[in-house]
């Protein structure tokens, strides 16, 4: 394949940058509805990046029905591993596709540090999500004393290994991974493109070594944490770096828009 010129990068594989908003537990279905139609009315004629929406649960069909026939794609923040059953307050990936979904984040760091989400319960929902064509948004990262403690790479390289457990080539090929460092989620304080492409490379790499090249190459890996309009040229501009995912900045469709013009 030919190398591709692309905002200077030099790819040798072309990968669609996507940037996701994540609402996380923000908006009503009233508030939620407004956002998705300023966002569709704000973008660009034509679009060479992938956007996702990923509202709260009571919003997403509303959500839906606003985006319809756009090229905006919706998500869901969290999933449940069974089909259906007696599961109080969980929503499974059948329900999540019926609503509109065709994406879900799993295993977000706020899921991790107030839902008891493990390595292996992102496993078991990844493998649930996939046979229903949902796309999964896989989210890792290190907290600050894992980084201090120089246990980055380490952390990471145990979140895909448990996380990924059992997936094959055709199965990781169908994620979108999302570093999300822990300490950079909502404090204002983003990784320098240093610091994420290091992460970004390293989860490449690793991905290459279980999977292979081609597989690896195609993946996106978005990056997370305080991402805004001022800082998403320079992380995009990174080689590993295929998008963002953005929570604080994705409430507001001016900057979730600037960001989608400039994070590819
Ligand atoms: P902030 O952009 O608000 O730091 O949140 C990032 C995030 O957690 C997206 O999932």
């Amino acid at each position: 394949m030919p190398n591709i010129q692309r905002k200077g990068k030099i790819m040798t594989q072309i990968r669609t940058p996507m940037v996701a908003g994540n609402w996380k537990m923000h908006k009503t279905v009233a508030e939620a509805q407004a956002l998705a139609r300023e966002i569709r009315r704000g973008l660009p004629a034509s679009l060479d990046v992938d956007v996702v929406l990923a509202p709260p649960y009571t919003a997403l069909s509303a959500v839906a029905r606003e985006i319809h026939g756009s090229p905006l794609a919706l998500a869901g923040q969290d999933v449940f591993w069974e089909t259906q059953g007696a599961y109080t307050g969980a929503i499974s990936p059948l329900m999540l596709a019926d609503a509109g979904c065709r994406l879900v984040i799993i295993g977000h760091s706020e899921r991790r540090q107030y839902f008891g989400e493990t390595d292996a319960t992102v496993n078991k929902k990844i493998k649930a999500a996939l046979p229903v064509g949902l796309t999964p948004i896989v989210c890792i990262g290190e907290t600050l004393a894992q980084r201090e403690a120089q246990e980055t790479l380490a952390v990471i390289a145990s979140q895909l290994s448990n996380g990924l457990l059992g997936l094959g080539p055709s199965e990781v090929g169908r994620l979108v991974i999302a570093y999300e460092p822990v300490w950079a989620i909502g404090t204002g304080r983003t990784a320098t493109p240093a610091q994420a492409q290091e992460v970004h490379h390293f989860i490449r790499r690793w991905l290459q070594d279980q999977v292979g090249a081609p597989v690896a190459e195609g993946l996106r890996i978005l990056y997370g944490g305080s991402v805004t309009p001022e800082n998403i040229r320079e992380l995009s501009a990174a080689p590993d770096i295929d998008g963002a995912l953005v929570g604080g900045a994705s409430l507001k469709a001016e900057s979730f828009l600037k960001i989608v013009a400039l994070g590819r």
